[in-house]
């Protein structure tokens, strides 16, 4: 198996296990921590079982439930380990309704549904301030930005999509009563992806940023974050270019909360995250140091103090903070001094320049802070908009989020609480729009019968708000513009002139006595559809027209600051003009952005914040009965629970139900509703409890699905064992036959292998036999291709053989290897060669004493070899020194001849001359006379001058004659000895006495001395045996016996 095969099949199985746990976690949840989707709640229309199922599930962290595809999400107020990497894995792909409810299901969801359908989608979130709605749409930027295909260049579009956000938290976001990171603004933003689900680029729009909030912060709240960021973090060469101290109590816009620093902020590393932030969005040197001297001048705008002169008008003493702001915005000192404490009045044909009240001033002062502010913010955004920019123009499918604030309520509320209110009011428009119609075309696509569903339709409220000449905004308007003495209190008078009696709007003076009590004479009191909201109208004039008087424009018009250039125009309209109000642009831009949402499918996510405290584990029943309520969340449920209370494709719902009918399990052969009917008739539906659409089945009552779902589980565990077992088979099997496969396949190829090698074995030996015939045959041709080799084979076996039976000795030379006919020559030479090696061999082996007795013997055998018969049975039989060591000598004997040197000596049988009687001597030679020895007497001396010669017969006797000249007839004669060792007595004698050419062989018979003038004769014959006796005819007859040569 591959490695890329092992690793698909481990991650199936892994995901069929995870799959199955959490099916069966999802089932037990259900179970235990009430239901994972409304829908199914059996009580659909009771708020408190709604409530119930919230409060239990968020108990257990579990803080995500479902309204069919809308996500309802309660704030945890702490970490939760649920956003790792692994989660996003988790959810990757995965079918929505499989897993437990998450943020990354519908993130997941969204972007497969954008895929597949090539559309567009938005993802409305919604909740009060601090519900968790800028934290959502995190975790779904976080999602893509690990779970969508990655380059090197998307990456780094992935990367500002992600860092963009804390650039705009820090500049619009801000510490509030109700959440310590308040967006103060409303953020849409569009992730553009291409065809194969690449994020390639992104747009931001902004709505109304909260500027007030620059020159004025309630108790407990802060300003802008950047500007506590700055002052904490900024670096010492910074904050000394900027001329501001590291002290945030030094400036008065933002002390006024009293609460400067915070302990859950942590302004010096959030100032890094912004830094790094903004180079990483494309952000240059020059860029930051201006934006950086316009966060600063603000700062010292806030610090300028107006006296009151002798007129009581406004002056400016030439003080530090001016020559920073002039400094840092490069506009004269002067003109901006003027523009701070005179406004120009145009009169028909002159300008004329009137001076301000202290307090005008300080209106100004703080007017100019907040246009340069929030003018700022929007060039910020459109300055991130250019870095996210997708070059490319290929087509792009869109997911946009929407972060916006919710419903907000105070205990005064204002301005800003009127527009945010009725901003949430044209959502919920949408929303109830977009639910229906979504509803409706279901149905309708699914082909079943739509049946109305009561709902409240908060349409008259968006009217109340908004309509032309009558709504509360152009009453608004048209109290700002109209020429005369225009006030908050005239503003209030005419809206009770001309919308009294509308239900959902009630004053001091329209209300009843009961509800009067509970009004200001200056409220007024809209019934929102999530609530009564009473507003404070104080200040909304003002805050709508929102007037920067003109000279302060034209001042700015003068600044060498790069952003407040682009922020001012000088192509701006002028006050001739009125610019817009801020109601009128707000409503436009709701316009706007309901236009971007109308054209895209809608995902929910509902905030909800269980607790004022912040704290975890706290579910304040109250506070989210509210919420539950103005969220629309009922409503929403009621929707979707009008009809049918489950659908489900009829793939998804076969695929899961299917073990329960014998005839679908384990697979159904036709189509999947065919399969469904099938099944939920075997189950014994009703006909009323469900409808079959085109593509899905709808199920009216959650207790139907549940009793299916309850079967299911019974049925489950056994099922899991009969495919955990037929798994298991089936794996086993498999690898079985896979090793079977592998070990047939080695055998073969191991054969195979091994056959070849035969193969080639046996041609090679064919070669080399045929090869050797040929050779062989013709063997005595001339060297040539056929035989030179078989040659060469029959010269080394030659040799090789020849080496290993070489003659082991000289004497065996003759039993040298017969040579085959080529080798005749080569054999000659080396035979020669060897014999002579060996030959030399011998000889270096031999000793001095042993060469001296070779020498001996070849005396001897020059001697006698071819003349006596006996001789050669004496050449086996080394010679020695002498046959009689010294002390078996007679002493008297040694003291007679001590003056010779006795050479050899010799037992010998010496036969008497007269009787031949035989006896025992001994037999010595000296050097000067051999010596015949009877004991201790000598018996006679032969001195080698007269010895003549010796006679031996040529037969195998051992007999031998000593003739001596014998002129004295007192004188011995001849001696007739035997001697067993007569060749190396006779050798010794020649040598000894030195006469070689002494020794005679003789045939027949012998003669010899008696005594002088007497002879006596041996006679030699060869017998039968041995014998030596005295003839008749008086000789000495010795027979031997005849030995055949050897
Ligand atoms: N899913 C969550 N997990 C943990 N804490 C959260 C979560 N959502 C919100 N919070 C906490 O609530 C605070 C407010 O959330 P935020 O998203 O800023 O609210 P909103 O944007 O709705 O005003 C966050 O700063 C964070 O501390
Ligand atoms: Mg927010």
């Amino acid at each position: 198996m591959t490695h890329m095969a092992l690793e698909a099949t481990q991650s199936l199985e892994e995901r069929c296990n995870q799959i199955l746990r959490n099916m069966e976690a999802s089932l037990t949840a259900r179970d235990r921590v009430g239901i994972q989707d409304f829908v199914l709640l059996d009580a659909y229309t009771s708020e408190s079982a709604f409530l119930d199922n919230l409060r239990k599930r968020s108990h257990e962290n579990l803080i995500y439930t479902y309204i069919g595809t809308l996500l309802v999400s309660v704030n945890p107020y702490k970490d939760l380990d649920i956003y790792s990497k692994k989660q996003m894995d988790t959810y990757m792909g995965v079918n929505f309704f499989e897993l437990p409810p998450h943020i990354y299901a519908l993130a997941d969801n969204v972007f497969r549904t954008m895929q597949s359908e090539v559309n567009n989608h938005f993802i409305l979130i919604s909740g009060e301030s601090g519900a968790g709605k800028t934290e959502a749409s995190k975790k779904i930027l976080q999602f893509y930005a690990v779970s969508c295909p990655s380059t090197k260049l998307l990456n780094n579009v992935r990367d500002r999509l992600l860092l963009s956000n804390p650039v705009l938290e820090a500049f619009g976001n801000a510490k509030t009563l109700k959440n310590d990171n308040s967006s103060r603004f409303g953020k849409y933003m569009d992730i553009q992806f291409d065809h194969q689900g690449g994020a390639v680029g992104g747009h931001i729009l902004s709505y109304l940023l909260e500027k007030s909030r620059v020159v004025h912060q309630n108790h407990g709240e802060r300003n802008f974050h950047i500007f506590y960021q700055l002052v904490e973090g900024g670096e010492e060469d910074l904050l000394r270019w900027l001329g501001l101290e590291r002290n945030c109590q030094h400036y008065s816009y933002l002390v006024q909360g009293g609460c400067a620093k915070v302990s859950s902020i942590n302004d010096k590393s959030d100032w890094k995250m912004v830094r790094k932030a903004l180079s990483v969005i494309e952000f240059s040197e020059s860029d930051i140091e201006h934006l950086f001297g316009i966060i600063a001048s603000v700062l010292h705008l806030g610090n300028i103090k107006f006296d009151a002169d002798v007129r009581g008008y406004a002056s400016l003493n030439n003080n530090q903070e001016m020559h920073w702001v002039s400094k840092l915005l490069g506009i004269p000192i002067q003109v901006l001094q003027q523009g701070l404490t005179h406004r120009k009045i145009e009169a028909k044909t002159e300008e004329v320049f009137s001076p301000f009240s202290v307090d005008h001033a300080v209106y100004a002062r703080d007017a100019l802070a907040k246009a340069i502010y929030g003018r700022t913010f929007n060039w910020l955004v459109n300055k991130i908009n250019e870095s996210l920019v997708n070059k490319d123009s290929s087509r792009k499918t869109v997911i946009g989020l929407l972060d916006i604030y919710g419903f907000e309520v105070f205990n005064v509320n204002s301005f800003e609480q009127f527009c945010i209110n009725y901003c949430n009011e044209k959502l919920q428009q949408l929303f109830i729009q977009l639910t229906l119609k979504s509803e409706q075309e279901e149905y309708e696509m699914e082909g079943i019968e739509w049946e109305p569903v009561p709902f409240f339709n908060n349409k008259i409220i968006c009217d109340l708000v908004e309509e032309k000449h009558r709504g509360i905004i152009s009453l608004l308007d048209e109290e700002c513009l109209r020429p005369g003495e225009a006030t908050d209190l005239t503003f209030l008078e005419k809206m009770e002139e001309k919308i009294s009696g509308h239900p959902h709007f009630v004053t001091h003076k329209l209300a009843d006595q009961k509800t009067r009590k509970t009004l200001e004479r200056g409220d007024f009191r809209l019934l929102h559809y999530a609530g009564e909201v009473t507003y404070c109208v104080v200040g909304f004039l003002d805050k709508n027209n929102d007037l920067l008087y003109r000279n302060g424009k034209e001042v700015m018009r003068q600044s060498k600051n790069a952003i407040i250039k682009h922020c001012f125009p000088s192509t701006e309209p002028d006050s001739k003009k009125r610019p817009e109000t801020v109601v009128t642009q707000f409503k436009s831009s709701l316009v706007g952005l309901t236009e971007i949402l109308m054209s895209k499918e809608p995902w929910y996510v509902r905030c909800i914040k269980p607790n004022e405290a912040k704290q975890p584990g706290r579910f304040d029943d109250v506070l989210v009965r509210h919420q539950v309520k103005y969220l629309g969340l009922m409503e929403h449920l009621r929707v979707r629970r009008a009809g049918f209370a489950y659908r489900r494709k009829y793939e998804i719902f076969l695929q899961r139900y299917k073990p329960l009918c014998p005839d679908t399990w384990p697979n159904w052969k036709g189509t999947a509703a065919e399969g469904v009917l099938c099944l939920i008739k075997h189950l014994g539906y009703k006909s009323d409890e469900y409808k079959m659409g085109r593509t899905k089945i709808f199920i009216r009552h959650p207790r139907t699905l549940f009793a299916t779902e309850d079967a299911f589980q019974v049925c489950k565990h056994k099922l899991a064992t009969r495919i955990q077992a037929k798994y298991k088979g089936y794996r086993v099997k498999g690898d079985y036959l896979k090793q079977r496969e592998a070990a047939t396949k080695i055998e073969t190829c191991w054969r195979g292998l091994l056959a070849r090698k035969e193969r080639e074995k046996r041609a090679w030996a064919v070669k080399v036999i045929k090869k050797f015939i040929k050779g062989f045959m013709t063997r005595n041709q001339p060297a040539n291709v056929d035989n030179s080799e078989y040659l060469a084979y029959v010269r080394q076996n030659y040799i090789t053989r020849l080496r290993d039976n070489l003659p082991k000795t000289i004497l065996e030379k003759d039993s040298w290897l017969t040579p085959p006919p080529i080798m005749q020559e080569v054999s000659q030479v080396l035979k020669r060669v060897y014999i002579r090696l060996m030959v030399r061999r011998y000889v270096r082996g031999i000793t001095p004493q042993r060469k001296a007795q070779l020498l001996l013997k070849e005396q001897t055998s020059s001697m006698f070899k071819g003349k006596k018969e006996n001789y050669p049975f004496s050449v086996c039989r080394p010679f020695m020194e002498t046959r009689i060591a010294a002390e078996d000598i007679s002493f008297k004997v040694l003291q007679m001849i001590r003056h010779e040197h006795i050479k050899y000596s010799v037992p010998v049988v010496k036969y008497d001359r007269n009787g031949f009687r035989p006896r025992l001597r001994q037999l010595i030679f000296t050097q000067e006379a051999a010596y015949l020895v009877e004991e201790a007497k000598i018996k006679q001396g032969i001195d080698y001058i007269s010895l003549k010669g010796v006679s031996v017969s040529n037969l195998s006797d051992n007999f031998l004659i000593l003739h001596v000249t014998c002129d004295d007839i007192k004188q011995k004669g001849d001696l007739v000895l035997q001697c067993d060792y007569l060749f190396e007595a006779l050798t010794k004698l020649t040598l000894i006495a030195n006469k070689q050419n002494c020794i005679k062989v003789v045939q027949g018979s012998v003669r010899f001395d008696i005594q002088p003038g007497r002879e006596g004769f041996v006679d030699f014959k060869s017998g039968q045996e041995s014998m030596v006796y005295r003839a008749k005819n008086g000789h000495l007859m010795v027979e031997s016996t005849r030995t055949k040569s050897r």
